[in-house]
């Protein structure tokens, strides 16, 4: 049993003695989940693909860094309901937190990488709807900065190359873990331990489940599509390219995402999502893959009206019947799982000069 643990479970029995005979109190905390756990990092590593991660000298135009998306202050989102892209390019879907990402089994909202963040960290700076960089060029770009060089050494890979880059992003990811939440510190307020337990009647826990609320599993809710992906050009064009590479039938005429489904291609499967985790949620609003739910309140009132509609609807979604007040005791509690921003110097690197002076005779110089 953790400190934070113990304490939650000292003032759970507080308030279970001030107002027992008002509410009932769940009896067993101390089995609940969280908090999350810390994951192990180099630390040199972890510096240095922070300095990457924030770096737009890895896209293309040298415009576009990881962070120009998952930006520290909107829980390493964007705040938008649906994500830029490359210039000349826009997305179809909404960028997901990378807090806690490094524990995921699967990456995406449709789960398309399940192997390591090595190969999420690859897609990402390759492909054209993110950072549109040939991988071959962003090597030789950070060989040219004094301070990269020193950096790869430092954590022992090397001159500065596009495997180094690949393995040292991951590092820093993995020092984005959620600390602080009301819910693991025992200070949750009486609506958000209501809350709590109008989750678990609910049946939210079935799919958000375990210390970061989410079974990385597809499931579908209905979730209504997005209009703006069909209606602007630029989404709708990235979104058939990628249509097209992930081999979806028909999919010049395809007007819904169809989500996890490339990963089986079978009818049942069509329109599902993998389970967002619930941490952070007060820093990365919109909502859903294609971010059509702006706030907390407006997500628990679509579970509240048993999601959307469709045909691969998962059964558990259904109508709830919960009063005003339970809805706003739900909202509480989700904001709960919300801990202290992950923006200081820890997570976010102090400028980075690009001002810097090639090397002295450089066109002699090998490497
Ligand atoms: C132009 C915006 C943009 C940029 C730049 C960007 N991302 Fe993302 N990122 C997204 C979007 C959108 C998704 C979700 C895509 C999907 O589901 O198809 C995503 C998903 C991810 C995920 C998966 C998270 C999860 O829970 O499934 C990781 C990890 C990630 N990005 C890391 C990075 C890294 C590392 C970089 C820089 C090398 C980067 N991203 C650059 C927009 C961006
Ligand atoms: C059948 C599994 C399942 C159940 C049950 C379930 N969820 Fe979800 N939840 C999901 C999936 C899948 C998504 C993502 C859907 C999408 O992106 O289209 C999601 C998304 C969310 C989101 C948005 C998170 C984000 O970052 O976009 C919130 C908040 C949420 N659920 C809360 C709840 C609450 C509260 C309940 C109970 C009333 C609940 N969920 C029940 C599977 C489930």
């Amino acid at each position: 049993m953790t400190t934070a643990r113990r304490s939650f479970w000292a003032f759970s029995t507080a308030s279970l003695l001030t107002f027992g005979a008002m509410m009932p109190v769940h009896p067993v905390w101390a089995d609940e989940p969280g908090p999350v756990g810390a994951v192990a990092f180099d630390p040199a590593k972890a510096a240095l693909g922070k300095r990457l991660f924030f770096d737009p000298r890895l896209s293309g135009d040298t415009e576009t860094s990881c962070a120009s998306c998952h930006q520290p202050e909107h829980g390493f989102t964007d705040g938008k309901a649906l994500s830029d892209a490359y210039a000349g390019s826009l997305h179809f879907r909404n960028v997901p937190t990378l807090i806690n990402s490094a524990k995921r089994a699967a990456w995406f909202h449709d789960g398309r990488i399940g192997t390591d963040l090595n190969d999420v960290t690859r897609e990402s700076i390759t492909e054209t709807y993110a950072m549109n960089m040939d991988m071959r060029l962003m090597q030789e770009r950070i060989k040219q900065d004094p301070v990269y060089v020193e950096m790869f050494k430092a954590a022992g890979l090397g001159e500065p190359s596009n495997g180094g880059v690949r393995n040292a992003i991951p590092e820093y990811l993995k020092t984005l873990i959620s600390r602080g939440a009301p819910f693991d510190t025992g200070e949750m307020s009486q609506d958000a331990q209501a809350g709590y337990r109008v989750f678990k009647a609910s049946g939210c826990n079935a799919c958000h489940s375990g210390e970061r609320f989410t079974d990385d599993l597809p499931h579908n809710l209905g979730v209504p599509d997005n209009p703006e992906i069909w209606a602007t050009p630029e989404r709708h064009i990235t979104f058939v390219a990628m249509m097209k590479f992930l081999g979806v039938e028909n999919y010049m005429n395809q007007r819904a995402d169809p989500g996890a489904y490339i990963r089986t291609h079978t009818a049942d499967t069509f329109g599902t999502f993998l389970t967002p985790t619930l941490r952070e949620l007060s820093f990365t609003a919109p909502y859903m893959h294609n971010g059509t739910l702006a706030t907390l309140e407006d997500v628990v009132a679509f579970y509240d009206a048993g999601g959307g509609n469709d045909a691969n609807k998962d059964p558990r979604i259904r109508p709830l019947g919960l009063s005003a007040t339970e809805q706003a005791q739900l909202v509480a509690f989700l904001r709960a799982l919300s801990g202290v921003p992950l923006t200081g110097p820890d997570f976010v690197p102090e400028r980075i000069d690009t001002d810097y002076a090639p090397i002295e005779n450089w066109q002699d110089a090998t490497n």
